[in-house]
């Protein structure tokens, strides 16, 4: 049996999309992505899941009140889905230490940086790319790593770099660091844990 995956997301879904082409490319054999949860209703990701009949539920922190019951509503409907892996893709809500504990292990998160350049609390998005940019650095790129109590503090899973050109822009360099580095490592470091769990099972 497969491991089932949930992906948790916020935005436009690029690597959601990934994650579903790898799927049907067959780089992503292990598991199946069983259910795509947003913290916002108007998240293009969401049409990306429905348009590939993927079950796609909002649960947003505002409308639960407080993190408590946030946390609560999505260790409920991780439960009630028999999930065993989730896959944090583009998602920009922070997870606290009492959710995280629940899964060692067993949350994975893409981030658009070589960690620990450029991440922790403020580096999102398009930002990650600006400080990038301001710093003057070189080289950037991508990293898929655990997910634990510390944003981006999680065991490094894969990393792959990612040259900055002249004259590029966050948006550019977003683009670039997505199509060279998020979109091939993330469906990777899923299939990878994936298989780890099936085969512990
Ligand atoms: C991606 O670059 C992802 O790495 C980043 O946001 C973008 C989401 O794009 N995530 C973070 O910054 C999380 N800290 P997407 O919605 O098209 O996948």
């Amino acid at each position: 049996m497969k491991a089932k995956i949930a992906v948790f997301v916020s935005g436009g879904g690029t690597n959601l999309q990934a994650l579903i082409d790898a799927q049907k490319n067959g780089i992503i054999t292990s598991g199946e992505i069983a259910l795509v949860i947003s913290s916002n209703a108007k998240a293009y990701a969401l049409t990306r899941a429905a348009d590939n009949n993927i079950p796609g539920i909002v649960v947003s922190r505002k409308e639960c009140g407080s993190q408590e019951a946030y946390e609560a509503k999505l260790t409920e409907v991780l439960k009630e889905n028999d999930i065993d892996l989730i896959v944090l893709a583009g998602f920009m809500s922070i997870l606290s230490g009492n959710f995280t504990d629940k899964y060692p292990n067993r949350i994975i998160n893409v981030h658009p940086s070589l960690i620990p350049s450029f991440c922790g609390k403020g580096f999102y998005g398009l930002h990650v790319h600006e400080a990038a940019l301001e710093y003057g650095v070189k080289v950037t790129g991508a990293t898929v790593h655990f997910v634990n109590e510390i944003p981006d503090g999680g065991q490094i899973l894969l990393q792959k770099a990612v040259y900055i050109e002249e004259g590029d822009t966050p948006e550019v360099l977003q683009k670039r660091v997505m199509e060279e580095a998020e979109w091939k490592i993330l469906p990777q470091a899923t299939e990878t844990i994936c298989a780890q769990i099936i085969g512990g099972r």
